[in-house]
């Protein structure tokens, strides 16, 4: 809303009390609906998260962001531990993005009496089970729980708009947090932000700078497989998944997890019959694999 530096706020009350009174200030000033959009983050803010601010300060009159790094999400307690933290430097990024409003509370706040639980609240259900969360147990439970905290938090009042932003390069994270919005009937709209590509295809993520020349190389494989089935599904042909999955385990060292086509929605994977004739819907095509020392994960959506 301004070129000011972000408001910070610690506290559940104190965010929702800077929330409403901005509203109520956009609506003094002849704005009858205002929007706001929320981007969930776990700090450690780079580049990547640009096009996640960029997209919420286009579409929205106030952009607020929550930096919290929610322990319910990592299945390796170390990881969490070793997670970088640096609220100062999370700030001014946020305030260069264009984010009005920062909340970013203590474990202790979210979480009282953390470690000592139970706190998942929310289950993402089978489609939290399958792919990243076959690897992760757990993992989407806590995502599930936290995001659905933040939004009870930070919802606007009435007759505010509220938008919640998730990038397309977590797919899986995208369509869980949707489904969740619409099973539970929170007034949210969750908008996707596109995956953004190296000009060599390669999906950008800050994993990637782990990478030396050979790895990006051989990264690319991934790419080339989902647009190798995208280039079929435009076509109108039926889609070669074995095929797809060899350009990947044909670079050495590469070690495929999954490479699978699913419902956009469900996550569902095609049957073979589904996958026998040409497409009849959109569809998305989803792959991790290990590119040593890193795994990496891409998707696609597949146009008919
Ligand atoms: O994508 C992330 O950074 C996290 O999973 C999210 C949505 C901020 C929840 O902690």
């Amino acid at each position: 809303m301004t070129d000011q530096q972000a408001l910070l706020a610690t506290t559940a009350d104190a965010a929702k009390s800077l929330i409403a009174q901005q509203v109520a200030e956009l609506i003094e000033a002849g704005n009858p609906r205002p929007t706001v959009g929320l981007v969930p983050t776990m700090g450690a803010l780079h580049d990547g998260h640009g096009a996640l601010f960029q997209q919420a300060r286009d579409e929205n009159d106030l952009v607020v962001a929550s930096v919290f790094v929610n322990p319910l999400q990592f299945d390796q307690p170390e990881d969490y531990e070793h997670y970088p933290r640096d609220l100062t430097a999370d700030l001014e990024l946020i305030t260069e993005y264009g984010g009005d409003i920062v909340f970013a509370p203590s474990t202790e706040h979210m979480y009282p009496g953390y470690p000592a639980g139970p706190h998942i609240t929310v289950s993402a259900g089978q489609m939290g089970q399958m792919f990243e969360g076959a690897s992760r147990p757990g993992h989407f439970d806590g995502v599930c729980t936290v995001v659905a905290k933040l939004w009870n938090i930070l919802m606007p009042p009435s007759p505010a708009v509220f938008r919640s932003y998730f990038g397309q390069k977590d797919a899986q994270q995208l369509a869980i947090v949707t489904r969740m919005a619409k099973d539970l009937n929170i007034d949210v709209e969750i908008c996707p932000v596109d995956l953004v590509r190296a000009p060599s295809g390669l999906a950008l993520s800050s994993r990637n700078v782990r990478l030396d020349d050979h790895g990006m190389e051989k990264a690319l494989g991934l790419s080339k497989a989902l647009h190798y089935l995208a280039d079929q599904a435009t076509q109108g042909e039926p889609l070669d998944v074995s095929a797809a999955r060899d350009i990947i385990r044909a670079q050495e060292n590469v070690d495929l997890d999954y490479l699978e086509i699913v419902d956009p929605e469900t996550l569902t994977p095609l049957s073979d019959e589904q996958l026998a004739v040409p497409l009849e819907r959109e569809a998305l095509a989803l792959v991790a694999a290990w590119v040593p020392p890193v795994r990496l994960i891409d998707n696609m959506l597949l146009a008919p």
